[in-house]
């Protein structure tokens, strides 16, 4: 019922926008002022949120999901840990594409509409939308309210792209309103977000996004197997932000689920686990604590921890063989000189 009065509100804002758009050209007036269209699709139900959550955290080992460790503060930190010396892929990829945006665009159709899977604070999309001739560009994140922040100020720089935000959580599943027709598409799923999925479900979300691009094609970042040293530095960084970010997640649990997680009582992990080729993440309890919410309870053991994401690292061979059971047709691969990072190009 949410996502269809959402759907039917952002079909009317975007024909507004353009009719809107339209009228002024023919005004001779700039198009100074438009501004994104948002919209939030599969609404999150609290009951079901919370629901989802207890399962996890009365879970043997406990588990919480990734996705929530992007609330605004949690959004906020990732960017922070993207600047960090340690952290590797943000960094690397982005030297990857400024190296062969031109080879990218070449590949490409002018007006384009770009989607961005996990658009975060739209970085990444920014510095593509001039050499990619993006003419609409769709950012979809978890984090509406981060993502309204962030499409504002690059409205700005680029007036004359249409421009929509999604808040939708889209790891289990990708919608895309209808109203942005039936054209190819351009998917862009950068940072290794890939690698947050188990091989199985990773397959499953391209399949996703394979269907999703229309015939177009799909940008995707992966992270690859290197020495373990340089892995769990990158995870487990001496400023420690990314226990900040972990431990963060907490915060934000206990804010939906109404519990009471004590942070000094958790600590941050982070190792490779190299037998499923991933970077794990948990908290460990610095010792035995019960963390207690409305009608239930969980006791912890010293040293007891709760998942809190895998990070899997690929062989660019092995993921190009994942692409093509997805259905794409691998266009190009690209890679650093050390080989650490890949981006793919898939036609769909
Ligand atoms: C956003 C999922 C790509 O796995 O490297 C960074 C998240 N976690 N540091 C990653 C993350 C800890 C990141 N992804």
């Amino acid at each position: 019922m949410a996502a269809r009065r959402a759907a039917g509100n952002d079909a009317r804002s975007i024909a507004l926008g353009v009719s809107l758009s339209a009228s002024w050209l023919a005004a001779g007036v700039p198009l100074m002022v438009r501004v994104p269209n948002l919209v939030e699709l599969d609404v999150p139900q609290a009951a079901a949120v919370r629901g989802e959550l207890l399962r996890g955290l009365l879970a043997c080992p406990a588990v919480i999901a990734p996705k929530y460790l992007y609330d605004a503060l949690g959004s906020r930190l990732f960017a922070a840990i993207t600047e960090l010396p340690e952290y590797y892929p943000t960094r690397t990829e982005a030297a990857i594409l400024a190296a062969h945006r031109d080879a990218i665009a070449a590949e490409l159709p002018r007006g384009l509409t770009l989607v961005d899977v996990g658009a975060g604070n739209c970085e990444k999309a920014a510095r593509l939308l001039r050499p990619l001739r993006v003419s609409t560009y769709v950012a979809v994140d978890i984090s509406l309210e981060f993502l309204r922040e962030a499409l504002e100020r690059l409205q700005q720089h680029h007036p004359d792209v249409t421009m929509l935000g999604i808040g939708s959580d889209f790891s289990s599943r990708l919608r895309l309103p209808a109203v942005l027709g039936e054209g190819s598409r351009l998917l862009f799923y950068p940072g290794s977000s890939i690698g947050n999925f188990m091989p199985a479900q990773a397959l499953d979300f391209l399949r996703q996004l394979h269907a999703a691009a229309q015939g177009g094609a799909l940008l995707i970042g992966v992270d690859l197997l290197k020495p373990v040293e340089v892995l769990e530095r990158a995870y487990d960084d001496p400023l420690q932000v990314t226990a900040a970010f972990n431990r963060n997640l907490l915060r934000h649990v206990n804010d939906l689920v109404g519990c009471d997680f004590a942070l000094a009582d958790w600590r941050h992990r982070a190792f490779f686990n190299a037998a499923q080729s991933r970077i794990e993440m948990h908290l460990e309890a610095r010792r035995g604590v019960t963390v207690r919410w409305p009608g239930g309870e969980r006791a912890f053991a010293a040293a007891e921890r709760i998942h809190t994401e895998n990070s899997y690292k690929w062989r660019a061979d092995d993921f190009a063989t994942l692409l093509v059971d997805a259905g794409f047709t691998v266009i190009r691969r690209w890679t650093d000189e050390r080989g650490w990072f890949a981006v793919f190009l898939a036609g769909a």
